[in-house]
């Protein structure tokens, strides 16, 4: 497809109205759980679902983004792909990602992905899952996808444990690996989730997307999106951050710097001001849907859904020898990048009018924070999972107008997906049912404490 076809693509974009304005008059505390997308994006979708309503059309080849932006090898000349701000260069392809794409964040996001392996302790949440789909079968070609690939290295790291595997990147920008990396059975192309992948429906055997919710300005439907690119039987996994810092005992927040609360964290109120800034471009906060796992979705089954603790910086500590490396490894890893990431996220926070001198204030209190390790917190990550539906008659991926598609309550029936039995280290929490995940979400919200009024609404 032509690089002008891409152009054309990216037009029909539209961005989700932001919730920001309607809650001003509320309290603090109040204003922040109002954030949440999920609340109010339930009455924009049909039946009491958060998922959105799997419409058969959105699986038609004919309709518009149904076929690929752009494939390419790391040899051709991408440089229609990007624009520069302020010097800076970000993704020409969708506004609604505000994050660069440049060396230093290709450098910070690679540096994320280290923390990420030696934090979890491997590639992926529910490796048994993962095993089981990769696994060859005779007569069959395995294939997987990484959504919002970034530098690739995920998807490099995939292709060469699973060298039977195809394996996809899919980015907004094109990726920067060398094209000397690039193994046989890995390729990129350049294309928006938000475009609807239909060209890929009931093709990959796993697909992954990992941070991406920075570029999704209606997140339920990037998953189902996803999930119609899986095979029957295929994984969906994602990967996302939560933008509240975990205390020390891994269940409780940390309470953020407030004039009221002079001890609290910086590093929580600076991502709390972003990500205030974010829902003010259109990109609504995310954690409310993560924390609801992928149980209810109608195309989904087999599902779980993880919390990963990672140290923000080298505090945490271990009689362990393993654990104790992996956790002081990680952590320093994972505060450089959240120091780099400062600098990143500034970009949003300039365009909302944040003053430079306030941005340059928050940030050396976030510095100190984190080199002083003056507090212990835990950076926390949220991993879902879910396998795909088998065709059934009832399935709404059939294809056919069936009942589930006509009537968004009825759901297709439990299938024989299997569930994983994986036992990770004690970082990770492994919730098994929707109301465990919801649990651990009460939790955190009735220890966040004071909250202010975000300066994006002042
Ligand atoms: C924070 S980076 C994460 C990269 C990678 N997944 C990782 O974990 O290292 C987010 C990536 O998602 C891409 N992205 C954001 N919105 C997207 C969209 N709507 N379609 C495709 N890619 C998107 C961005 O270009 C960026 O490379």
């Amino acid at each position: 497809m032509s690089q002008e076809k891409s152009a054309d693509l990216s037009s029909k974009h539209v961005h989700a109205a932001t919730t920001a304005t309607s809650t001003q008059s509320t309290t603090a505390r109040a204003r922040y759980e109002q954030s949440h997308p999920a609340k109010s994006r339930r009455g924009s979708h049909s039946g009491s679902s958060i998922w959105p309503y799997i419409d058969t059309r959105t699986m038609d080849e004919s309709q518009a983004g149904g076929e690929s932006t752009y494939s390419y090898n790391s040899t051709a000349d991408l440089s229609a792909y990007f624009r520069e701000i302020n010097g800076r260069k970000f993704s020409s392809l969708d506004s609604a990602y505000m994050l660069r794409a440049d060396e230093t964040e290709f450098w910070r996001l690679d540096k994320q992905h280290t923390a990420f392996y030696m934090g979890l302790g491997e590639l992926y949440p529910c490796p048994d899952l993962v095993e089981h789909v990769m696994a060859p079968r005779e007569g069959e070609t395995i294939e997987m996808v990484d959504l919002g690939c970034g530098t690739g290295t995920w998807a490099l790291s995939m292709a060469r444990r699973f060298p039977h595997v195809q394996v996809l990147g899919i980015d907004l920008a094109p990726v920067p690996l060398s094209p000397d990396l690039v193994t046989p059975n890995l390729r990129f192309e350049i294309d928006n989730i938000m475009q609807g992948l239909t060209h890929h429906a009931g093709r990959f055997d796993l697909v992954h997307m990992r941070c991406v919710g920075g570029g999704l300005p209606d997140y339920a439907q990037a998953i189902t999106y996803a999930a119609q690119c899986l095979k029957p039987g295929g994984l969906l996994i994602i990967f996302d951050y939560d933008m509240l810092v975990c205390a020390k005992d891994m269940v409780s927040t940390r309470k953020m710097a407030t004039p009221n609360q002079p001890d609290g964290s910086w590093v929580q109120r600076f991502f709390y001001e972003f990500r205030w800034a974010y829902a003010a471009n259109g990109i609504p906060m995310f954690d409310e849907l993560l924390d609801k796992g992928l149980w209810e979705h109608p195309l989904l089954d087999g599902c779980g859904a993880a919390g990963l603790h990672i140290p923000l910086g080298p505090w945490a500590t271990s009689s362990e020898p393993a654990e104790a490396q992996r956790l002081q490894f990680s952590g320093i890893l994972l505060r450089q990048n959240i120091k780099n990431a400062l600098s990143s996220c500034q970009t949003v926070m300039k365009r909302n009018g944040i003053p430079q001198a306030i941005l340059d204030q928050w940030v050396q209190k976030c510095e100190e924070e984190l080199d002083t390790l003056k507090l212990h917190n835990w950076a926390y990550l949220r991993m879902l999972w879910g396998q795909r539906r088998r065709e059934n008659a009832s399935n709404p991926l059939s294809g056919s107008a069936s009942a589930s598609t006509k009537n968004p309550e009825t759901k297709p029936e439990p299938s024989d997906l299997p569930l994983s039995t994986w036992e990770p280290h004690r970082q990770v929490r492994v919730y098994h049912t929707m109301e465990e995940c919801q649990a651990a979400r009460k939790k955190r919200l009735d220890t966040i404490g004071e909250v202010v009024q975000p300066l994006v609404l002042a």
